[in-house]
């Protein structure tokens, strides 16, 4: 399907935002971890974490799904059987590589295969690390999915120095270390999200500049009862459409706000765009908060490389804003948004490029020249299959004079089933 977007004038209204999609994945499976049952509230019914509950019942874990509860039957960390066929993980890479790390620590004979984005990202930067705990995990050609999994002879903890920053990887590695009786420790520098720590309960300590994350076999997967907080990364579309468009007022309720994953506020903050932020509270072991954004003039920044990790999928919105902020902004050290979905640089430079911007691809970032003038031009955008630059895209294009058309925008469907649905709320 491609969807048809109009130029907005102002956008107003109130939002109810998608469960958090990196949560409702972890706190499924810790569920089937943990002993007995546990009720999650506010489940996504997005794509990819639809792809972790389906996982799970091949694995012989009891999902029961009524709207948006999910109750899930826990057997502990060793009550995982071998399934049946291969592991399904769709387009979700943090399922596959969360999966594998369990499942390799398990030693549970499967194979996780996924669609055709997700067997061309590399799962070496998970399977080396494992490997080197002892697990038996191969890919069928050093790279890419599928992945393979056999029983092991035992997992050895070791310490770990993560290589880049990734929570898909400190998650894997976190998680087989479950499995070990020595203690596997992660020595993470830069910090990225931090929802697995937080929802196990993982000790962790200071270590240099950085934070050194424990687990082993004598960690006990607690209960996963919760409500999943609205997630931030599908706030941030609704942020960045509200302060392009001056008038504009939207509300969104429950928005998670874990400062590892906010880090587009700051960003924002530099450029001018202050949204409301209320009722700063508790919701399970995550922090969320309501928010009231208002259209605002913009100016140009240079994203500190620091704050990447922390707002890595809120990139390609932030280029959008950049594209109406006063100035030349840049982003460098983003290297790491080529390795997702699709190659999100190349992919965001086009969609901006399309739309008359000018902009310079770096192979770590982009420079875009912004102004608060700026008029897209109508054009017919690529999403590249991938949710964020159909979303990134539409965004863009309400800025037009004219319709454009948004390519494959069902895609949206990975994270944010009813994104033109709201979309066509907030702007009629
Ligand atoms: C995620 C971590 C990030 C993020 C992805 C979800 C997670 O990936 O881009 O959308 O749930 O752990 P990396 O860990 O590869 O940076």
């Amino acid at each position: 399907m491609d969807a048809e977007v109009n130029p907005a004038g102002t956008l107003k209204g109130e939002v109810q935002l998608p469960a958090d999609k990196s949560i409702s994945h972890r706190v499924a499976m810790f569920a089937a971890l943990a002993e007995g049952e546990s009720v999650i509230e506010n489940y996504s019914d997005a794509a990819d974490p639809e792809s972790t509950l389906s996982c799970l019942e091949q694995l012989g874990i009891s999902v029961s799904k009524k709207d948006s509860k999910v109750t899930i039957s826990g057997k502990g960390k060793n009550g995982l059987s071998k399934p049946v066929s291969s592991l399904d993980c769709g387009n979700s890479g943090t399922t596959m590589r969360l999966m594998s790390g369990i499942l390799a620590g398990a030693g549970i004979e499967c194979t996780l295969i996924g669609d055709h984005s997700l067997s061309s990202r590399t799962m070496k930067r998970i399977v080396d690390p494992l490997q080197a705990m002892g697990c038996q995990i191969t890919t069928r050609n050093g790279e890419f999915a599928p992945i393979d999994i056999k029983p092991n002879n035992g997992v050895k903890g070791m310490r770990y120095t993560l290589p880049i920053a990734s929570a898909q990887l400190k998650s894997s590695v976190l998680l087989a270390g479950l499995y070990g009786d020595m203690p596997t420790e992660i020595v993470e520098t830069v910090p990225s999200r931090d929802h697995t720590e937080r929802l196990i309960g993982l000790e962790s300590e200071a270590f240099g500049t950085g934070k050194l994350i424990r687990s082993s076999n004598k960690v006990n997967v607690p209960v996963q009862t919760c409500r999943v907080p609205g997630d931030f990364s599908a706030a941030a579309f609704w942020i960045v459409a509200a302060l392009i468009h001056s008038g504009s007022e939207i509300s969104l309720k429950n928005v998670g706000i874990n400062p590892s994953r906010t880090a587009l506020l700051a960003a924002l903050e530099k450029m001018g765009g202050n949204p409301e932020i209320s009722n700063p509270r508790e919701e399970g072991k995550e922090p969320v908060a309501d928010f009231k954004i208002k259209g605002n003039l913009l100016k140009a920044i240079e994203l500190e490389p620091a704050l990447i990790p922390n707002c890595i999928d809120e990139l390609p919105i932030l280029m959008v804003a950049m594209c109406f902020a006063d100035g030349v902004s840049k982003i460098t050290g983003a290297e790491e948004l080529r390795h997702k979905e699709t190659d999100r640089l190349s992919a965001m430079h086009q969609i901006l490029q399309s739309a008359g911007a000018e902009t310079e691809l770096h192979t770590d970032g982009i420079t875009i020249h912004g102004s608060s003038d700026f008029i897209p031009k109508a054009a017919e955008f690529e999403s590249h299959h991938d949710h964020r630059m159909a979303m990134a895209a539409a965004v863009l294009a309400t800025k037009s004079k004219e319709a454009s058309i948004v390519k494959d925008a069902d895609c949206t469907a990975i994270s944010y089933p009813d994104f033109w649905q709201h979309l066509s709320n907030l702007t009629s």
